[in-house]
């Protein structure tokens, strides 16, 4: 039994890629939904249903666990999944929760009161349906006092990155800090509240010069992984093999992830 990791599409490979980096051991089933991707665009009910129906087939690949490496999907459908959806021996955890436990110094799974943090002026840069789910702003009023968010949907920026066209992201994520900075002329902090961004993450810390401190997903949740799978070693099972699936069309898939990775990957069609 594997432990999943989902995505829209390619963004969840930033996920992937530290995860098993981190936990060599443990075998990884991938899905990508290149298909319906992007979820950013659409409304909560969509987002949950192609959440359910990706949960559901890595289930079927023998996975009890599933990383949700989607912001997006995390926002608008984890916490009704988790409510009413989940059966008792399977479980279902997002990316956002570990993000902010790192940004307000908390130890993993730490859920003591909320407390003045260091950081009080805090960028966020994410899809259209995360920013609107306000998730992020919810889970951080859980941990921390007197944080002011400022959040930037970031339109069009995960169709670039889905298409390959770095050209046009350098060029939306530059736009893109330039509308938040109109509205936070100083943030301390940025984060990439997008599993797609970090793959622009230089083009972000260099658009927001060196004083911002840019927080990506993937090493904080390959961490808090590893320590949740210490507390819960049931969840790892036996599995062996590490699979690519994808909705889309395997071979521009896996010509893409190749691109993205810098490795050779291979998708088979979900
Ligand atoms: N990588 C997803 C996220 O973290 C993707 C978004 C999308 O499909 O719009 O939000």
């Amino acid at each position: 039994m594997a432990v999943g990791v989902f995505d829209s599409g390619l963004g969840g490979l930033t996920v992937l890629d530290a995860v098993s980096k981190r936990l060599p051991d443990v075998p990884f089933v991938y899905f990508g939904d290149n298909k319906h991707a992007p979820y950013g665009v659409r409304d909560a009910d969509d987002i949950y249903n192609l959440t359910c129906a990706a949960t559901e087939r890595l289930w079927d690949a023998g996975c009890n666990l599933v990383i949700l490496a989607c912001n997006t999907a995390s926002a608008a459908a984890l916490r009704r999944m988790q409510e009413s959806w989940v059966p008792r021996d399977k479980r279902v955890l997002g990316v956002f929760v570990p993000l902010i436990e790192a940004l307000t110094e908390r130890r993993w799974g730490d859920n003591s009161p909320p407390r003045e943090v260091a950081v009080k002026h805090v960028a966020l840069f994410a899809t259209p349906a995360t920013v609107r789910s306000r998730a992020f702003q919810r889970e951080l009023a859980f941990r921390a006092i007197g944080v002011d968010v400022e959040a930037q949907a970031c339109g069009g920026l995960v169709d670039a990155i889905e298409e390959g066209d770095m050209i046009l992201a350098e060029a939306l994520v530059r736009s893109h800090v330039d509308a938040l900075k109109r509205k936070m002329p100083e943030p301390q902090a940025a984060i990439l509240g997008c599993t797609h961004y970090p793959l622009m993450e230089e083009v972000f810390q260099d658009a927001l010069g060196p004083d911002v401190s840019v927080y990506s997903q993937a090493s904080l949740v390959a961490e808090s992984l590893a320590d949740y799978l210490k507390r819960h070693p049931t969840m790892i099972g036996s599995g062996t093999e590490s699979m690519f699936l994808t909705t889309g069309d395997p071979r521009r898939v896996s010509d893409r992830a190749t691109q993205f990775l810098r490795r050779k990957i291979t998708f088979t069609a979900a």
